[in-house]
């Protein structure tokens, strides 16, 4: 049993979420920066982290709020009691996770409870946790967001096994790219995918890397090259550029899953991240015959503290604690 306080501030989004037991949800509010950072067209790293530190008071308040949390350091209040307070302390951008690594750990001490570190990939993986349905250990997990593509073998909580990764651009990372050079508005995910409707996804006959190899590594940058070559021989429609590309980057996702069910004989396949939001994935991967997919909610897929709170209750039941010295780490490994 536990009530964790946990909280996400790797990139562009400010997270703070209360959560029981890793799978209810009581409260999960996110002040997204993306109206801040689209005017540059990217994340600005000294931005993020100054805004991470303007939102963050108000949005834990909001949600110890919302969850109905007891506040420690009132005798007299009355509500739920915590047992921990979690934050992602990497990968990330180092100016951002120190904002929510040095808030959970002074709330940690003045509350007096124990400190629980988070790796944000740990918690992608996790999403899939949240709510009545989860896949069973071991599982296939696809990792696709704006910083990692990665198919991962799930053995237990806290033992993985990189199965394959990109050798360059993450998946997400090739949406944001190619919505630059088709001039549609950051994040390029969700714009590349509202373009890309009613146009032919078979207009360009983009590259899917690295299809035909045994092997279960990505690689995005030459996708992204190729709608550049598109676009200086005379280039098309946007809709039809933006529904090839699509369909060339989802394909090979789709492609190497499925190589790596095949591969390991692991039937259940969770999909996550903030890639993991694409429709066309989510139909294309659920799709695939004698495999079981899991697919978390959307607010779950991008950025949010539930799923930093869901792999928190795993880290807090095998005994996994952080201290008052804990430093983030932009480039930490899953494995
Ligand atoms: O997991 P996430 O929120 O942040 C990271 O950990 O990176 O993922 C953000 C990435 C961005 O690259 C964004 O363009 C992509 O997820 N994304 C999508 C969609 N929604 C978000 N990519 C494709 N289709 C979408 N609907
Ligand atoms: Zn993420």
């Amino acid at each position: 049993m536990s009530v964790i306080l946990a909280i996400e501030s790797s990139c562009d989004e400010t997270g703070v979420a209360v959560i029981r037991n890793g799978r209810e949800v009581l409260s999960n509010v996110v002040a997204s920066q993306i109206d801040i950072h689209k005017v540059y067209g990217g994340v600005v790293p000294e931005i993020a982290s100054r805004q991470h530190t303007r939102a963050i008071v108000e949005v834990a308040t909001e949600a110890l709020a919302e969850a109905g949390v007891r506040h420690p350091g009132k005798p007299d209040s009355t509500g739920l009691d915590l047992d921990a307070v979690a934050a992602t302390n990497g990968p990330g951008l180092m100016g951002s996770l120190l904002v929510g690594v040095c808030f959970a750990k002074s709330l940690a001490r003045v509350w007096g409870l124990p400190f629980i570190p988070v790796h944000h990939i740990e918690g992608h993986l996790f999403s899939v946790f949240i709510g009545d349905r989860a896949p069973e250990w071991p599982f296939l997990a696809l990792v696709v967001s704006g910083g990692h593509t990665q198919l991962v073998r799930c053995d237990a909580p806290q033992q993985y096994a990189l199965l394959g990764a990109t050798r360059d651009d993450a998946v997400g990372e090739s949406f944001d790219k190619v919505a630059r050079l088709l001039d549609l508005p950051y994040p390029g995910g969700p714009s590349i995918q509202r373009a890309a409707e009613g146009g032919n996804p078979g207009a360009f006959d983009f590259p899917r890397a690295l299809r035909s190899h045994d092997s279960l590594e990505f690689s995005y940058s030459g996708l992204k090259t190729a709608v550049l070559y598109a676009l200086r021989d005379g280039g098309g429609p946007p809709a039809d550029l933006a529904a090839s590309f699509q369909e060339a980057a989802i394909d090979t996702l789709v492609i190497k899953t499925r190589q790596a069910v095949e591969q390991t004989g692991l039937r259940q396949v969770a999909l996550v991240g903030g890639v993991a939001a694409n429709r066309l994935l989510r139909e294309r991967l659920g799709a695939l015959e004698g495999v079981e997919v899991f697919m978390p909610e959307f607010k779950y897929c991008m950025d949010n503290a539930a799923m930093i709170g869901a792999a928190a209750h795993a880290l807090f039941e095998a005994g996994v604690r952080g201290d008052s010295r804990t430093v983030p780490s932009p480039g930490l490994p899953l494995v």
